[in-house]
């Protein structure tokens, strides 16, 4: 199979094929304009165009395929105007392979709460530097065709975990569906820039299905899904159906992604579930506090018990930190320095690109189940 990457030239601005499935699981190559993305895969958020800590080469070496980057900030700063002068956002953040951006909408609502929701789009001032911003789905999209990611989101109605009731859910996923078709509409690079949709509905099995009719009665301007809605801190029981419900309603051949999700349990859960693609801070927020991704979940480096522990962050990890430093040379250099927080961050980005890898070869060699109980068994050693 080719799998190259940057820059390679050809017809659609995204091909999808799907390698190998194991029950709904499957294991597939998402060829984009700038890269051939193994699936399913994470994409580490780089929300001002570049992964906090890492450099774009330390990423290609940790085997990332994609970085994500968000609408809203780079707008803010230096606006889109500014990248697209570059070149677009790939020239500016010095990152050759495939990238994604958020439409802005949800990073204005769930992050800044402060947000004021219209028909014609969302609008917002920043409160710190009185800035203000409107996103109508034509501005989100004037300004993702100017950043040039690979993948662009359609701006979606977020609801605010603020006021969560049925009657706003229901407002918000009709109107999901209205800014899409205006995102569809707006969009001046289908040829080279795809547009996914975003499922939403809340928690809302009726709901959930009205977004999915919807959003799939226009499956031929449709390249990929993505399901929002979820990173909002619902419990897991509920989370994991609703991903269940889109999951089987989706189409086949189209790749399908959760967003906002990064806790690896969750990830393995998703993806047994037949989702391909994931996002989330996550992982390098917490290496910035000190916290590192292990098999058996976290070890936080700050505490004092870390100080005379001469072992790595992990045994059998085979990443640059682990061979070469102590957890206890790690706990002096975390919140201290900022050494401290590249290299935990480079650990847990090669933490979460190795258990992709692993999803994604356990899949092709038809032993997904086992790789499900042996990361589970190594999670939870007593059960539960
Ligand atoms: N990131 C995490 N969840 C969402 C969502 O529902 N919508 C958008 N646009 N981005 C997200
Ligand atoms: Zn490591």
């Amino acid at each position: 199979a080719p799998l190259k990457g940057g820059g390679q030239q050809h017809g659609k601005a995204l091909e999808f094929r799907i390698l190998a499935k194991q029950g709904r699981a499957r294991a597939s190559v998402m060829r984009l304009p700038h890269y051939d993305c193994r699936m399913p895969m994470f994409m580490p958020v780089g929300t001002n165009g570049s992964v906090k800590g890492l450099t774009p080469d330390q990423l290609r070496r940790l085997d990332c395929h994609l970085v994500l980057g968000n609408t809203y900030h780079l707008e803010s700063r230096p606006g889109a105007d500014v990248v697209e002068e570059f070149g677009g956002l790939h020239e500016f953040s010095r990152w050759d392979r495939a990238m994604l951006t958020d439409s802005g909408g949800f990073q204005m609502v769930s992050l800044l709460h402060l947000a004021d929701i219209t028909e014609e789009g969302v609008s917002f001032q920043n409160p710190t530097d009185g800035q203000s911003m409107m996103l109508t789905p034509e501005h989100s999209m004037r300004i993702q065709n100017k950043l040039g990611a690979d993948i662009m989101m359609a701006l979606d109605d977020v609801v605010s975990s603020v006021n969560p009731s049925l009657e706003r859910f229901e407002e918000a996923t009709y109107r999901t569906t209205r800014w899409f078709d205006r995102c569809l509409e707006a969009h001046e690079r289908p040829h080279d820039q795809n547009l996914f949709p975003i499922v939403q509905g809340g928690l809302d099995y009726d709901l959930r299905q009205t977004s999915l009719k919807q959003l799939m009665e226009r499956d031929a301007r449709i390249p990929g899904y993505a399901i929002g809605g979820l990173a909002g801190g619902e419990d897991k029981e509920s989370f994991w159906n609703v991903v269940d419900w889109c999951t089987a309603a989706l189409p086949e051949q189209k790749p399908r992604y959760v967003m906002g999700i990064g806790y690896p349990v969750d990830i393995v859960v998703c993806s047994a579930l037949g989702a391909d693609m994931y996002d989330c801070v996550y992982p390098t927020r917490t290496a910035r506090f000190g916290t590192a991704l292990v098999p058996t979940g976290v070890i936080r480096l700050p505490l004092a018990g870390m100080e005379g522990d001469h072992r790595p962050i992990d045994e059998d990890c085979e990443c640059m930190v682990c061979r070469k430093y102590t957890r206890s040379q790690l706990h002096r250099l975390v919140c201290k320095d900022s050494t401290g927080a590249i290299l935990v961050s480079y650990h847990n980005v090669h933490y979460m690109m190795q258990l992709m890898k692993g999803i994604r070869e356990s899949i092709v060699d038809q032993r997904f189940p086992e790789f499900v109980r042996d990361f589970m068994k190594k999670l939870y050693p007593d059960g539960a």
